[in-house]
C-alpha cells in the first residue's frame, strides 16, 4: 500500500482509426464510474492517440469520459513554417494536455535526437504542455553495463537549460528499448533499480523529486501491471499494445486502485 499518485498512460500509436478511438473513449467512459470514486482523484488516466484522433477525443471526452486527459504523440518544436506533415503546438493548444516527447520509435525509426528532444520540450513548456520525455537504452547499450550512462546522458540532454520550476511539470518514462513491443518486461526490480537512478539524477534538478512523475513502459500487460506499479520509485506506466483493448487498459486501471491507500 502506498501514498502515491499514478499516471496510467495508453499511448496508442499509429493504430486505430477516429471512430474507434471515440468508441475506445466511450465504452471507457461507462467502466470508469465502477471505480472507487474516493480515490480517482489519486490516478490519472491518459491517452496518446493518433494526432486526427485528438478533437473528436476531446468532444467525446467531455460528454462520455470526463477525467480522460488526452495527449499528442509529438509535435513539431517551432510554432508553424515549411513543414510538411508536421504538427505544431499551436494547434494542439486546447486539444491536449500533454505531449509524449522522444518516445523511442520517435528516436529510432525517425531519427530524432536528444538536442530535437530538448528544443521540443521548450516549445511543449511554453505552449503550457505536460511534457512526458521517454527514455531508455537498447539492448547492446544495457548488455555492455551503459544502461545509466545512457539514461543520466537522455536525462541531461533532453532537459538541458531548464529551470527547476520547468522540469518540475515534466515526467519523464522510462521504457528500454528492448522491451517495447517486445514483451520482454523489465523485472520490476530492474525497472526500480532504473527509477531509482533517474530520481536521484532528477535531485540534483529540483528540490522536490519525491513527487516527480516516472513511468516505466515496455510490454505493460494486465498480468504485470500490479507488480511493476508496486515498486516504490514508479509513478505510472505507459503502455503501448495493452492500451488498445479497452479490457486490458482497464484492468491495468483497476491494479493501479487496488495499491492505493
Ligand atoms: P508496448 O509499448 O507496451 O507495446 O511495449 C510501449 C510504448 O511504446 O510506449
Amino acid at each position: 500500500m502506498t501514498d502515491k499518485q499514478y499516471i496510467i498512460a495508453g499511448n496508442w500509436k499509429m493504430f486505430k482509426t477516429v471512430d474507434e478511438s471515440t468508441g475506445f473513449l466511450k465504452g471507457l467512459g461507462e467502466l470508469l464510474p465502477t471505480l472507487d470514486q474516493s480515490r480517482k482523484d489519486a490516478v490519472e488516466i491518459l491517452v496518446f492517440p493518433p494526432a486526427v484522433s485528438l478533437y473528436p477525443m476531446k468532444e467525446t471526452r467531455d460528454k462520455a469520459a470526463p477525467g480522460v486527459q488526452l495527449g499528442a504523440q509529438n509535435m513539431h518544436h517551432e510554432e508553424s513554417g515549411a513543414f510538411t506533415g508536421e504538427i505544431s503546438a499551436l494547434m494542439l493548444k486546447d486539444i491536449a494536455g500533454y505531449i509524449l516527447i522522444g518516445h523511442s520509435e520517435r528516436r529510432h525509426v525517425f531519427k530524432e535526437t536528444d538536442r530535437d528532444v530538448n528544443k521540443k520540450i521548450k516549445t511543449a513548456l511554453r505552449f503550457g504542455f505536460k511534457p512526458m520525455m521517454c527514455i531508455g537504452e537498447t539492448l547492446d547499450e544495457r548488455e555492455a553495463g551503459k544502461t545509466m550512462e545512457r539514461v543520466s546522458q537522455q536525462l541531461n540532454d533532453g532537459l538541458e537549460g531548464l529551470s527547476p520550476q520547468d522540469i518540475e511539470k515534466i515526467s519523464i518514462a522510462y521504457e528500454p528499448v528492448w522491451a517495447i513491443g517486445t514483451g520482454k518486461t523489465a523485472t520490476p526490480e530492474q525497472a526500480q533499480e532504473v527509477h531509482a537512478f533517474i530520481r536521484e539524477k532528477i535531485q540534483e534538478k529540483i528540490s522536490s523529486p519525491e513527487s516527480f512523475k516516472i513511468l516505466y513502459g515496455g510490454s505493460v500487460k494486465p498480468g504485470n501491471s500490479y507488480d511493476i506499479l508496486a515498486q516504490k520509485d514508479i509513478n505510472g506506466v505507459l503502455i503501448g499494445g495493452a492500451s488498445l483493448k479497452i479490457d486490458d487498459f482497464f484492468a491495468i486501471i483497476q491494479n493501479s486502485f487496488k495499491l492505493l491507500n
